[in-house]
């Protein structure tokens, strides 16, 4: 019987990339993916990660000894918690304490997908760094997506000080790249590429600073923990990834776009900054990853580059 890795969410824009990457490196492995969509192919799941019998009975059906789970299945997204705050908080909750079980089970190293809006208001004071979680209160957090995730992290971290878990939680931060269908949902440079493309008015939001991490970095970051971190160590860590090399503003992110576009400037709509449900910047330091050997490669200016390729494709394609 062969090991086995199983990637939840393994049909997202994360979940698609980090999948083809492991079958790459951990060709020993067989890598299954579950997800909520159906689809007809081996080493395919379908699973909705918030019912436990659902999920109990079919990893059951797995032909292999299951070593880690990639728990990246999730509601993902502000907007998206803000208009389905229950759906939001059944995945990031109840199937988070589901996964934590089937690991237990099948004492396997669980792999949790947070997110950095967890360290809410902390940004508008420093560079986050881990550590400070230790100080964050949910009542300092601005969006469900936010609230949900970090009680997610709660309970990993609990099971892993009180119940044997080995476990390790990922907070990532802005990860964009080609792969991703645009929508309100998606990200501030998923909506600009989309929009000017399309010829559509966007708003910008003015003095907001963000740096991004390409899709590729990103998983070399997550494969680099996998490969690397302590799961026998009895304390739950957490590791920011991300790319901190590449901050700009989101008015000079949009106004990159445009011109790659070569669209008018009259598209670009700059609002104040109105503080809801997000934070002004985030700074953050990656030391952590840094010291597992983490080197991000690909530039903003090229990453955008190649993301505004994809939608172009992406908008042939939806014309024919
Ligand atoms: N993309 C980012 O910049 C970013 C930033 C912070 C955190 N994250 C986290 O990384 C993970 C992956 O994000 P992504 O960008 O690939 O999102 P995505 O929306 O593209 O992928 C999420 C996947 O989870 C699946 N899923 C959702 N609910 C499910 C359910 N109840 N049962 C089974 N499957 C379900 C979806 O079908 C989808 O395939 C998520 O946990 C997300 O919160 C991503």
């Amino acid at each position: 019987m062969k090991d086995v890795i199983l990637v939840t969410g393994g049909l997202g824009f994360i979940g698609k990339k980090l999948v083809q990457k492991l079958k790459d490196e951990y060709s020993d492995y067989k890598i299954v993916v579950l997800d909520q969509y159906i689809r007809d192919y081996d080493d395919y799941i379908r699973s909705d990660i918030t019912d436990f019998g659902e999920i109990y009975t079919n990893v059951k059906r797995i032909n292999g000894n299951i070593k880690y789970i990639i728990h990246a299945a999730s509601e993902v997204g502000r907007i998206n918690g803000e208009e389905h705050p229950w759906k939001m908080i059944d995945s990031a909750v109840k199937g988070t304490l589901n996964l934590i079980n089937i690991a237990l089970e099948y004492d396997a190293k669980l792999v949790y997908f947070s997110t950095s809006e967890v360290y809410g208001d902390i940004f508008d004071d420093k560079e986050v760094v881990e550590e400070d979680m230790l100080n964050v209160s949910p009542l300092t957090l601005n969006n469900v997506y936010a609230i949900s995730k970090l009680f997610g992290e709660s309970l990993v971290r609990h099971y892993v000080k009180n119940y044997g878990l080995k476990a390790v939680g990922i907070r990532p931060f802005m990860v964009y790249g080609p792969g991703v269908y645009s929508s309100k949902y998606k990200s501030a440079l998923d909506i600009f590429a989309w929009k000017l493309l399309n010829e559509e008015e966007i708003n910008v939001d003015e003095n907001c600073v963000r740096s991004w991490c390409h899709i590729n970095d990103f998983i070399d970051g997550i494969l680099l923990i996998i490969k690397k971190h302590n799961f026998h160590n009895k304390e739950y860590t957490a590791y920011n990834v991300g790319n901190n090399k590449e901050y700009k503003t989101i008015e000079e992110s949009a106004e990159f776009i445009r011109k790659e576009l070569s669209k008018d400037t009259s598209l670009i709509n700059i609002q104040r900054f109105n503080g809801k449900f997000k934070s002004q910047s985030k700074y953050f330091k990656i030391d952590k990853l840094e010291s597992l050997g983490f080197v991000p490669k690909v530039t903003i200016n090229d990453g955008i580059k190649e993301m505004i390729d994809w939608y172009k494709k992406v908008k042939d394609e939806s014309l024919k």
